[in-house]
């Protein structure tokens, strides 16, 4: 008889613990989360796995029905441009000052064989990810508009220098950058940000 509560009462203070211990590691402020701490091995891979599991359950499964449509691709430059450059530039477009101090880091988009669906890049530029900065741009975009940025996504593996020197600051507040319309090849004190370098902190 005295063993009738053993089980349910550990299993109760098991529960507590459970509980109470990363309650009191939160209450403590224990956890720094300034955006310039190297994220810990838990956030490293299990965030990044739970966004893929969620976006994926979530996307539509159609495929682009703007794929590969000169003038879709040149309407999704421009608001490629205008919303997205800043963080994630662009093949040979370095990115602005800004996402250097992003952590997540913003990736690099469209690389050379990617597989990810035409739906699953669709869902994360309309709904952004939480607690990332990737901003939902639903709110202020319509569908035909994001399915446009995506198929030109999908082009930015074969930009031309023409495209490449459009998504560059022009002269105007904040350009340093000469020669952009003459001169393809950008400088390379003027690329800050390499791919291989975007994610390390
Ligand atoms: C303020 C910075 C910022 C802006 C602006 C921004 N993004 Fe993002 N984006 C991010 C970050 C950070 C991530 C990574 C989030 C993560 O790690 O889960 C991301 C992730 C993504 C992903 C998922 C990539 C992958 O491999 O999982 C896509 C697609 C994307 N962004 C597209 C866009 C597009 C298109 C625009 C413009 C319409 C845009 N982003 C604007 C910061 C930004």
């Amino acid at each position: 008889m005295k063993n009738k509560w053993m089980i349910p009462l550990s299993f109760v203070g098991g529960v507590l613990v459970t509980l109470l211990v990363p309650i009191l590691v939160l209450a403590l402020g224990a956890i720094n989360m300034g955006a310039d701490v190297k994220p810990g091995l838990i956030e490293r891979t299990i965030a990044p796995w739970a966004v893929d599991r969620s976006v994926e359950k979530r996307s539509p499964k159609e495929k682009n029905p703007y794929a590969g449509e000169p003038a879709a691709i040149a309407t999704g430059l421009d608001h490629y441009r205008e919303n997205c450059v800043i963080c994630h530039g662009a093949p040979d477009v370095a990115a602005a000052e800004l996402s250097k101090g992003i952590n997540p880091p913003a990736p690099l988009l469209g690389k050379e064989g990617d597989d990810t669906p035409d739906g699953e890049l669709f869902w994360v530029i309309k709904h952004g990810i939480r607690m990332t900065a990737m901003p939902a741009f639903g709110p202020t975009h319509t569908d035909e508009e994001i399915w446009k940025i995506v198929a030109f996504i999908r082009h930015l593996p074969e930009l031309t220098a023409q495209e490449r020197a459009s998504m560059r600051p022009q002269d105007g507040a904040g350009a340093h950058h000469h020669g952009a319309e003459t001169n393809a090849v950008p400088d390379k004190a003027e690329q800050p940000i390499q791919p291989d370098h975007h994610g390390t902190p």
